[in-house]
C-alpha cells in the first residue's frame, strides 16, 4: 500500500462507517518523482560521479590509495595489510586496514576499513550519540555460511615486485593479484582476467574529518600520485554536512563518509541482478545516451507506489549483487553494504584489430558502486557457470526456506475483506465456483483502529469461527501486522514498546514519532535483541486473541514507510540499537522485522506443540538473506498491460539474485484491470514462484469468480494448471532450499552457451523440468514467439505440437491458451485430481509426463514432504529420480533421498500413494501396436506390484507428436520401480 492513499485515510476512516461509496474517489495517481532523490540530489552520490568524471577524463589519472608493502601479511587464507592516502598540505595519512580472505568455497572476499587517526579528530557534531565506527555488522544478518578459509590458497612466489599473489579456489585455478601502488585487485581464472578493481582509479573512501567553518582546500585529494590536472577536483563541500531535501534535512553528524569503488568485468558484456528495479533483466548502461539511463541503478528501500517502468529509480528492496555473462563464463560479486547504494553501468568496445577485416571488437561492462558510508566489503564468485555464482552467493546468504506447500499454490487478497462473514462468503464461492485456492488474506481494516494484534470487534467479532471455517478445506489465513506501532494512550503494545524502550530513536535519543496508517507511530527497532524476543510474545494465541494455527503473517511498510518522513521513509540519522545511525544499516531494517516475526511464529507453534510447522510471512523490503525468511512481493504495481509485462524480468531477476520466492500483484493492484488483463495476468500469475491477486481499497471486487464468462473458465484454467503441476513446484522449491538455484529461470541462465539469448527476459523456464512459458502480456494478442536456445526438440503442453530448436518459434496463443512448451529430454510430475485446495491434495496419485527428445533419454525428479512441517529434516520425505534410456525402452524410479529415522514412517504414510498415469510424449513408432507394459516393483511381488499394465498408443496427428500412455501401472511413488516398454 502506498502513503498518499495514506494520507487520505485519516478522513475517509472518519466517514468509513458512514459512507462506503466514498471510498471510490480517490484520484488516480502514478510514481511522484520529485519525492525521491536523483543522483545529483543525493550528496555523496554526486561527488563520487564528479570523482569518476574527473579520473575518466584525465588519462594520467593515478589513484591516491597505496597498500604498503612492508603491511602485507599472509596467513592461513587471510591477508592483511594498510592502505594509505595521505591527506595533502598535513602530515596526516589515512590508514584503511585491508583483509583478504580466500574461502575454501572458493569465494575471495575483499574488506577495507578505516582506522581512527587522532583523538578527538572525529568527534561528532550536535552531541550526537551516533556510533563512531564505520557500520560493521551487515554480515551478521546478511552471512550465514560458506565462510570456512581455505587451508589451500598459497602464495604464488612469482609474483613480481610490488604485488602480492595469492592462489585460491579449486584446483586452485582461481588467482587475485594485489597490486600495491595504486592499489588495485585482479582476479583471474584459469590465467584469464575475471574482475578487475580500482582499474580506473574510482576507489574512494571518504575518510572522517573535522568540521571546520572555512573551506578546506588543504583536503584535495590525492595530490602526490595524481597528475597536476585532478587537482582540480574541487570537493563540494556543500554536501557534506547537514543536507536537505524535500523539507527533511539530515543532520549527518559524521560528515562524509561514502565509499566507492569501479569493478570491472571484462569482455563481459551482460550484467543482472542488483534486485529489484522494474526494468529489464540485463541491466542497462546509466551515463546517458541513446537507450540508456541517466541515473545509476539505486538500492535505497522505499515505499515507490506505482513505481515506473523501465527504470533505475529505487524500490522496496535491495540485494546488491550483481553477476556478469559472456559465453561459458559467469562470475559476480556482492557488494554487502546497507546503506544507500547507487550503481554506475557503463560500457567499452575495445577497438577491433584492424587485421581482423569488420570483426568488432570486445565489449566489457564497468561498475561503479557508491555506498554513502559503511565498510567497503565485498565478495568475489568466478563461477564459470551462472549457477556455480549464483549458488556461492546462496551459500554465503542462505538458501531460500522450503515453504509451506500452501504458500505456493494460489493465494486471494484484497485490501480489504471487510468483515469476519465477508471473508467466509468469499470461500463459499470459489467453493461454489469449483474455484482453487488455499489462502485469504487481511489488509489493515481487520484492526481495531490499525492497532496491530487486535481485531476490530464490529467488523471481526468472531475471528476463530473464520478461520475454523477455512481450515475445513486446509486453507489458511494471511493477517498484516506493520513495524509502526500506534501511538494511542491504553494500546498495551506500544505502551509496552515505550516501557520496555524497545523503539527507534530520533538523533537525540529519545523515542522517534512519525506518520503511518495509524497516524503517530513509533517503530520497533528490530535491530535489539529485545525487541525481537519481545515481538515474539505477541503472537503467542492467548495474546493475540483470535488467532489460530492457519494464521500466517504479512509484514508490510518495513522499508520503513514514514508518510512524512525524507522519501517516505526514516530519517538517516535515527539511531538503532548499538548507536548506529539508520543510514549505516537502511537497507537491512525491513529484514530485521521479518527476521523477528519469523521467529515470533515458529516459537508460537512450538510452544503450543510438539510439532512445529514452518512459518510463512510475506515482506515488502528485503535484503540479501532475506530469502531465508519468506517470500516477496513487488510492491504497489498498477492494473496496467506495461505493469503485467515488467513483471517477468522482475520475478526473473529476483531468482538469479537468491531471493526466488516472488510474485507481482495478480491483477495489478492500483485500478481496475480488463477483463482480457485479469485472465492474462492469472496465465502469468500461474508462473510466478509466489502467486497472489491483491487489489486496491479502491477498486472493484474482482474475485474470478465475478469475471464472467469464458473469464471465469479461463482463470479456473490457468488455476488448475498450478494446481496440477504443485509437485514440480514443490521439486523446485526443494532445488531452490538446498541449492540457491533459480525458481523461475531466465534463458541464459539455462544456456550460458546461447549468447543471443542472453539478453531474453519475457520467458522462462521452470526449475529444472524442461517446461517453458511465455504468458502473453500484450492486449489483443494472439500467438506468441518463443525461443528456442537449443538443438532440441519442444511440445507444446496441451496438444504435443511440436517445435524444433534453435530459434523462434510462434505458438497459437488465443485468450484461453497459456504459450507452454516441454523441452524434449525431461519428466515432468503432475497431480491431476482437481481439488479446492492444496492440502487435499497431499496423497493424491501421481502422473508422470515423459518427453522423448532427440537422444530418447529423459529424466526428472520429484520431491514430496508433508508440506508443512520439519519432519523432512528427520529423513520423512521422498526424492525420486525417474529416467528414461531409449537403450533399454525402461522406466525407473530410483532414490536419491538420504534417509533418517523418520523415513520409514513417512513411506508408510505414503504408501497408498501411486503412480497413476505415464504419458510418453513423442513416443517411439515402435509402440504402435504395442497393448501393454511390464511392471516391476522393488521387492517384488510381496511388498509391491509386479506384472503388466496396458499401454494406449495415439499417433502421429498433422504436427503434432506421437504419444502413449500407460494406465494405472499402480507402482508405489516411494518405492523403486521399472516399466519395460
Ligand atoms: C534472526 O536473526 C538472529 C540474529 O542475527 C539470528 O540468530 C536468527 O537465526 C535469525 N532468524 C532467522 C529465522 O533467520
Amino acid at each position: 500500500m502506498n502513503w498518499i492513499n495514506g494520507l487520505g485515510r485519516g478522513w475517509k476512516a472518519l466517514v468509513a462507517v458512514a459512507c462506503v461509496l466514498c471510498l471510490l474517489v480517490t484520484p488516480a495517481v502514478t510514481v511522484k518523482h520529485e519525492n525521491f532523490k536523483t543522483c545529483d540530489q543525493s550528496g555523496f552520490c554526486r561527488r563520487n560521479r564528479a570523482y569518476a568524471d574527473t579520473a575518466l577524463s584525465n588519462s594520467k589519472w593515478q589513484s591516491p590509495y597505496t597498500l604498503d608493502s612492508s603491511t602485507v601479511k599472509f596467513d592461513k587464507g587471510i591477508l592483511t595489510g594498510v592502505v594509505d592516502k595521505k591527506i595533502t598540505n598535513t602530515d596526516q595519512t589515512v590508514r584503511l586496514p585491508l583483509k583478504v580472505t580466500f574461502h575454501e568455497s572458493g569465494t575471495a572476499r575483499v574488506t577495507i576499513d578505516e582506522e581512527k587517526r587522532q583523538k578527538g579528530e572525529i568527534e561528532l557534531r550536535h552531541d550526537s550519540k551516533a556510533r563512531k565506527e564505520r557500520y560493521n555488522e551487515a554480515e551478521k544478518w546478511a552471512i550465514v555460511g560458506g565462510t570456512v578459509v581455505s587451508t589451500g590458497a598459497a602464495l604464488n612466489k612469482d609474483a613480481e615486485k610490488g604485488s602480492t599473489r595469492v592462489m585460491y579456489g579449486p584446483g586452485s585455478k582461481f588467482e587475485a593479484i594485489i597490486q600495491h601502488a595504486p592499489f588495485g585487485v585482479q582476479f583471474k581464472r584459469d590465467g584469464e582476467t575475471q574482475i578487475k578493481l580500482n582499474d580506473r582509479g574510482l576507489m574512494n573512501m571518504e575518510h572522517w574529518r573535522p568540521k571546520v567553518d572555512k573551506p578546506e582546500t588543504e583536503q584535495k585529494e590525492g595530490e602526490e600520485a595524481v597528475v597536476a590536472e585532478s587537482d582540480n577536483i574541487a570537493e563540494d563541500e556543500s554536501t557534506w554536512w547537514d543536507e536537505s531535501f524535500g523539507g527533511n534535512t539530515d543532520s549527518k553528524p559524521r560528515g562524509p563518509e561514502a565509499v566507492a569503488m569501479d569493478i570491472e568485468f571484462p569482455a563481459y558484456q551482460y550484467v543482472y541482478g542488483a534486485a529489484s528495479h522494474a526494468g529489464p533483466l540485463a541491466l542497462k548502461e546509466t551515463r546517458g545516451g541513446d537507450g540508456k539511463y541517466s541515473d545509476p541503478y539505486r538500492l535505497y528501500n522505499s515505499d515507490v507506489f506505482e513505481y515506473e517502468m523501465d527504470s533505475p529509480m529505487t524500490l522496496y528492496g535491495a540485494i546488491p549483487f550483481m553477476q556478469a555473462q559472456k559465453k561459458d563464463s559467469a562470475v559476480g560479486v556482492f557488494w554487502l553494504n546497507a546503506a544507500e547504494t547507487w550503481i554506475d553501468i557503463t560500457k567499452s568496445t575495445s577497438s577491433a584489430n584492424p587485421l581482423s577485416l569488420g570483426i568488432g571488437g570486445t565489449t566489457s561492462t564497468d561498475t561503479h558502486w557508491i555506498s554513502e558510508s559503511g565498510l567497503l566489503d565485498l565478495f568475489i564468485f568466478l563461477g564459470p557457470t551462472p549457477q556455480d555464482v549464483i549458488g556461492a552467493y546462496g551459500e554465503l546468504t542462505g538458501y531460500t526456506q522450503l515453504p509451506q506447500q500452501f504458500s505456493i499454490a494460489h493465494h486471494q487478497c484484497r485490501w480489504n475483506y471487510v468483515t469476519d462473514e465477508d471473508v467466509k462468503d468469499v470461500d463459499r464461492k470459489f467453493d461454489k465456483s469449483k474455484i482453487p485456492y488455499d489462502v485469504i488474506w487481511l489488509d489493515i481494516e481487520y484492526t481495531d483502529g490499525k492497532k496491530y494484534f487486535t481485531w476490530d470487534p464490529m467488523t471481526f467479532p468472531d475471528p476463530i469461527n473464520m478461520q475454523k471455517q477455512l481450515d475445513e478445506h486446509q486453507r489458511k489465513l494471511v493477517a498484516i501486522i506493520d513495524p509502526h506501532i500506534k501511538n494511542e494512550g491504553g494500546y498495551s503494545v506500544v505502551d509496552e514498546l515505550k516501557s520496555k524502550d524497545l523503539a527507534i530513536k530520533n538523533k537525540d535519543g529519545n523515542i522517534y514519532e512519525g506518520w503511518c496508517w495509524p497516524g503517530s507511530s513509533h517503530w520497533i527497532d528490530c535491530f535489539n535483541p529485545k525487541a525481537r524476543e519481545w515481538w515474539k510474545t505477541l503472537f503467542r494465541y492467548d495474546k493475540f486473541k483470535g488467532t489460530a494455527k492457519n494464521m500466517f503473517i504479512w509484514n508490510d511498510m518495513n522499508e520503513p514507510s514514514v508518510f512524512n518522513g525524507p522519501e517516505t521513509t526514516a530519517p538517516k540519522d535515527l539511531l538503532h540499537h548499538g548507536n548506529w545511525e539508520h543510514r549505516d544499516l537502511h537497507n537491512i531494517n525491513g529484514m530485521t522485522f521479518v527476521n523477528a516475526t519469523y521467529d515470533a511464529i515458529l516459537s508460537r507453534d512450538k510452544d503450543e506443540d510438539k510439532h512445529p510447522i514452518r512459518p510463512f510471512v510475506l515482506t515488502r523490503s528485503f535484503y540479501a538473506g532475506s530469502q531465508r525468511l519468506g517470500a516477496m512481493w513487488t510492491g504497489d504495481n498498477q492494473a496496467a498491460w506495461p505493469h503485467l509485462e515488467a513483471s517477468i524480468p522482475m520475478v526473473l531477476s529476483m531468482g538469479i539474485s537468491g531471493f526466488p520466492f516472488a510474485g507481482a500483484d495478480v491483477g495489478g493492484f492500483f485500478g481496475n484491470p480488463s477483463k482480457e488483463l485479469l485472465a492474462r495476468w492469472y496465465q502469468a500469475g500461474a508462473f510466478y514462484p509466489f502467486f497472489r491477486a491483491h487489489a486496491h481499497i479502491d477498486t472493484r471486487r474482482r474475485e474470478p469468480y465475478l469475471a464472467g464468462e469464458p473469464y471465469t473458465q479461463i482463470i479456473s484454467q490457468a488455476l488448475r494448471l498450478r494446481y496440477s503441476l504443485l509437485p514440480a513446484w514443490y521439486t523446485a522449491f526443494h532445488e531452490a532450499s538446498t541449492t540457491g538455484a533459480p525458481i523461475v529461470r531466465p534463458n541464459y541462465y539455462v544456456h550460458p552457451s546461447d549468447e543471443k539469448g542472453f539478453a531474453i527476459d519475457d520467458q522462462l523456464y521452470l526449475g529444472s523440468t524442461g517446461l517453458l512459458a511465455k504468458p502473453v502480456t500484450k492486449e489483443g494478442q494472439e500467438s506468441q514467439d518463443i525461443y528456442l536456445a537449443d538443438k532440441e526438440k519442444y511440445f507444446d503442453y496441451f496438444d504435443f505440437w511440436q517445435y524444433e530448436g534453435p530459434g523462434t518459434v510462434s505458438v497459437a496463443a488465443p485468450l484461453d491458451t497459456i504459450p507452454l512448451l516441454m523441452q524434449g529430454g525431461n519428466i515432468i510430475p503432475r497431480r491431476e485430481r482437481p481439488r479446492r485446495s492444496s492440502g487435499l491434495m497431499k496423497y493424491d496419485p501421481i502422473t508422470l509426463v515423459v518427453v522423448l527428445g532427440n537422444s530418447g533419454d529423459a529424466e526428472g525428479t520429484l520431491y514430496l514432504d508433508d508440506g508443512e512441517s520439519y519432519e523432512y529434516q528427520s529423513g520423512a520425505y521422498i526424492h525420486r529420480r525417474f529416467k528414461y534410456s531409449t537403450s533399454t525402452s525402461s522406466l525407473t524410479s530410483e532414490d536419491v533421498s538420504s534417509p533418517g529415522k523418520k523415513t520409514k514412517e513417512y513411506l508408510k504414510l505414503m504408501e497408498k500413494v501411486r503412480v497413476e498415469r505415464i504419458v510418453v510424449v513423442n513416443a517411439p513408432e515402435g509402440w504402435s501396436g504395442k497393448k501393454e507394459v511390464e511392471v516391476a516393483e522393488e521387492g517384488g511381488a510381496k511388498s509391491g506390484k509386479s506384472g503388466k499394465a496396458e499401454l494406449e498408443w495415439h499417433g502421429k496427428v498433422e504436427g503434432k507428436a506421437a504419444w502413449a500412455v500407460v494406465r494405472d501401472p499402480g507402482v508405489r511413488v516411494g518405492e523403486g520401480w521399472k516399466i519395460q516398454f
